[in-house]
Order: C-alpha cells, then sequence, then structure tokens
C-alpha cells in the first residue's frame, strides 16, 4: 500500500506517469469513466477548502466512484477530541482511500501510519501540499511542454505557503530548473527548503525582494497568498498582506510566453484586469487539478482503464 504525503514518496518517473496518465484522462476522459465503480474516496478536511476537496470530490465521481467525508473540524468527532490515529482507523473501515487536510504539519503522515487504506495529504499546516504540485506539474507541462529548462519565479509568502514547499521539493529533480525567491524579508523561504533541497542539491537559486526587477528573466511566476491563517499577529498580517500586486503593468515588463501561477485563493496579489491576458493561467491550473488527482486516486488503488 502507497501513501502519497510529499511529492518525493513519488520517483521522478513515478510522477512523470502520474502526469502522462492525467493527460490521457484528459484526451479520453470516457475511458476513466467507470474505472472505480464500488470505491469510495473519504475527504477528511480540518481545514477550509474550495479547490482541493472539491477537486477530489470530482475527480472521485468522475471515475465511477463514491465520495464520504468532513468539511471541517467541528463537523467531525474531532471536535470532541478524537486523535486522527483513531478517525483514520475508524475511516478504514468505510472508505478504500482517503484525502486528508490538517493544520497541524505531520498530520497525514500520523493518519498514514494508522491507516489500512491509502491516505493523501491534501495540505498540512506550512508544510506541504503534494496534489497541488501535481496540479502545477501537470499545468507548466500543458503550458511548456517540458519540466526541465526553467527559470521558475515563487512570489509572497514563501515562509508559510506550502505549495511553494512542495513544488520546489518536486522540481528540484528535473534538470536545468532554477528558482527567483521573491519574498519579503520576513516571509523568505525556510532555512530548511533552503539547506536541505536548493543547497543539498545545488540548485541554481537566488533571493529577492523586487517583482518588477525578476519578471524578464522567468519562464513561470508562481503567484502565492499571504497565508493569514498562520500569522500569530493579525497587524503583521495587515502590514505584508499587499507586498506584491501583479497587475497589468507589470505584465508589460514580462516575457510574452511566461505564465502566471497561482494555487488560488486569491486575495488581492493578482489585480482581476491580468485574468484576461493569455499567460493568466490560474483557472487553466484549477482544471488541471481534477485531472492530476484522477490520475492520483487511479495509481493509488492500481485502477487501470476500462476500454
Ligand atoms: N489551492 C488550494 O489548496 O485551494 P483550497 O484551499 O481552496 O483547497
Amino acid at each position: 500500500m502507497r501513501h502519497f504525503l510529499n511529492p518525493l514518496d513519488f520517483s521522478v518517473e513515478e510522477i512523470d506517469q502520474v502526469l502522462s496518465l492525467a493527460e490521457q484522462i484528459r484526451e479520453n476522459p470516457e475511458h476513466y469513466a467507470h474505472v472505480a465503480e464500488g470505491k469510495k474516496l473519504a475527504t477528511l478536511f480540518y481545514e477550509p477548502s474550495t479547490r482541493t476537496r472539491l477537486s477530489f470530490e470530482s475527480a472521485m465521481l468522475n471515475l465511477g466512484g463514491k465520495v464520504l467525508g468532513f468539511h471541517s473540524e467541528n463537523s467531525s468527532s474531532a471536535a470532541k477530541g478524537e486523535s486522527v490515529a483513531d478517525t483514520i482507523r475508524v475511516i478504514s473501515c468505510y472508505a478504500d482511500i482517503a484525502a486528508i487536510r490538517h493544520p497541524k504539519e505531520g498530520a497525514p503522515l500520523v493518519a498514514a501510519q494508522f491507516s489500512r487504506i491509502p491516505v493523501i495529504n491534501a495540505g498540512d499546516g506550512g508544510h506541504q501540499h503534494p496534489t497541488q504540485t501535481l496540479t502545477d506539474m501537470l499545468t507548466i507541462r500543458t503550458l511548456k511542454g517540458r519540466l526541465e529548462n526553467l527559470t521558475i519565479g515563487l512570489c509572497g509568502d514563501l515562509k508559510f505557503g506550502r505549495t511553494v514547499h512542495s513544488l520546489i521539493n518536486a522540481l528540484s529533480r528535473y534538470t536545468g530548473i532554477r528558482f527567483v525567491l521573491i519574498s519579503p524579508e520576513v516571509l523568505r523561504l525556510p532555512t530548511y527548503v533552503i539547506q536541505d533541497v536548493l543547497e543539498a542539491k545545488k540548485i541554481p537559486y537566488r533571493e529577492t525582494t523586487n517583482l518588477e526587477e525578476a519578471l524578464p528573466e522567468l519562464d513561470i511566476l508562481y503567484m502565492t497568498r499571504v497565508q493569514r491563517e498562520r500569522f500569530f499577529s493579525e497587524d503583521e498580517y495587515l502590514r505584508l498582506k499587499d507586498s506584491y500586486i501583479l497587475d497589468k503593468a507589470k505584465m508589460k515588463l514580462a516575457p510574452k510566453d511566461m505564465y502566471v501561477l497561482h494555487p488560488l485563493p486569491r486575495v488581492n496579489e493578482i489585480s482581476v484586469e491580468v485574468d484576461d491576458d493569455p499567460r493568466a493561467a490560474y483557472f487553466l491550473q484549477v482544471q488541471c487539478g481534477v485531472y492530476a488527482r484522477m490520475a492520483l486516486i487511479m495509481t493509488l488503488l492500481g485502477l487501470t482503464p476500462t476500454a
């Protein structure tokens, strides 16, 4: 039995296979409409979500499976004090696979240790969000035709942004990847990611606070929201929340083939006037999330197309 808690749980070859399967599903969805008949996905969400929970549900329904779950701590027995370990033991009696989102880093790992079914990390605190990474990689492959030889700008809250941490983990295994880390001083990428990933693997990167000067050199700009829910001080959040606002004027500084990604939700960091720019790819990214999660569910359950 396999779990998917971190992009590094899969080899590069396995990740590429999941992405290729997602592309095949996108080409011929009818071939996959019944592969999960009789299977159930449990979504255990202790933290709010729109995209991740609903795209998992959509993915399982598209595969012909069924879904069950809860969408907040307060609507489950966690509110009465039940542990993650006991919850997943119980859910293992009800479902074939589980996706868990939790505000505490490492909660999906605990779940996996006590689970009798595959566990997928749907986001744990400020740590990892590996299925967003599959989504991001599928989007980049769709737009650029490759995952190698790219300069990726990561902009915003690089300290608490779990999507950034997972994406760096995953892309650092491809050749010719270079990162430009654009953030306020206090929201810089955590030292453990810099040391354990970028420096350990000798990945070229530079840090800057200036989005405008970075734009001309980028193939991909990955914008992120300042993660209000991870701040201890509301005043500090208010001071930092509008550090970067991508607008039409700034997009003029970017190459014509530089695409803008954002895991969403967006607050204020991409002006709505950018939405009509052909380089704005964040809603395409949302669609990719369904195919990526369909492919992941199939892979973890060992399902094959019926046609
Ligand atoms: N990208 C993402 O994780 O969005 P949600 O918080 O809405 O799931």
